[in-house]
């Protein structure tokens, strides 16, 4: 299977299946995944806080690099705030904004997920697309 080209992906993009709800516990592991921002290969990151499914680019605002200390591991010691692993900037859950370290006054980039009969989806906008796969 190939990646599709930047600019392949269907102009409406439906909701995207991301996996079961029960597979994202309170404050637990994140589910990391492909996608495509402006056309480049990115990763997205969807986790449970609260109670709610949320999920940002795995992207810190300080250097434009991958959070996680191992795959899907975003949270502290205790499991509070997302910190980025490089130079520890901390971020708020439930809405991506820094709250301490070097990322300054901004947010993380949101991705939207709901919730729908047990299952976890994504929504594509024009800028964050679905990494499309060719079956041959
Ligand atoms: S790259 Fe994340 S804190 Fe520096």
């Amino acid at each position: 299977m190939n990646p599709a080209l930047p600019g392949d992906a269907p102009e409406a993009v439906e909701p995207q299946r991301l996996c079961r709800s029960d597979e994202l516990p309170e404050r637990g592991r994140a589910l990391v995944w492909d996608v495509l921002e402006y056309g480049r290969p990115a990763r997205a990151f969807v986790m449970r806080f609260e109670g709610r499914v949320v999920a940002y680019m795995n992207r810190c605002l300080h250097v434009p690099t991958e959070m996680d200390w191992q795959e899907g591991e975003f949270l502290d010691m205790d499991r509070r705030y997302i910190l980025c692993s490089i130079h520890g900037a901390a971020y708020e859950p439930s809405d991506g904004r820094c709250v301490g370290g070097p990322c300054g006054r901004g947010k993380l980039a949101a991705v939207t997920v709901r919730e729908e009969g047990g299952e976890v989806y994504w929504y594509p906008s024009r800028d964050i697309r679905p990494v499309v796969f060719d079956a041959t």
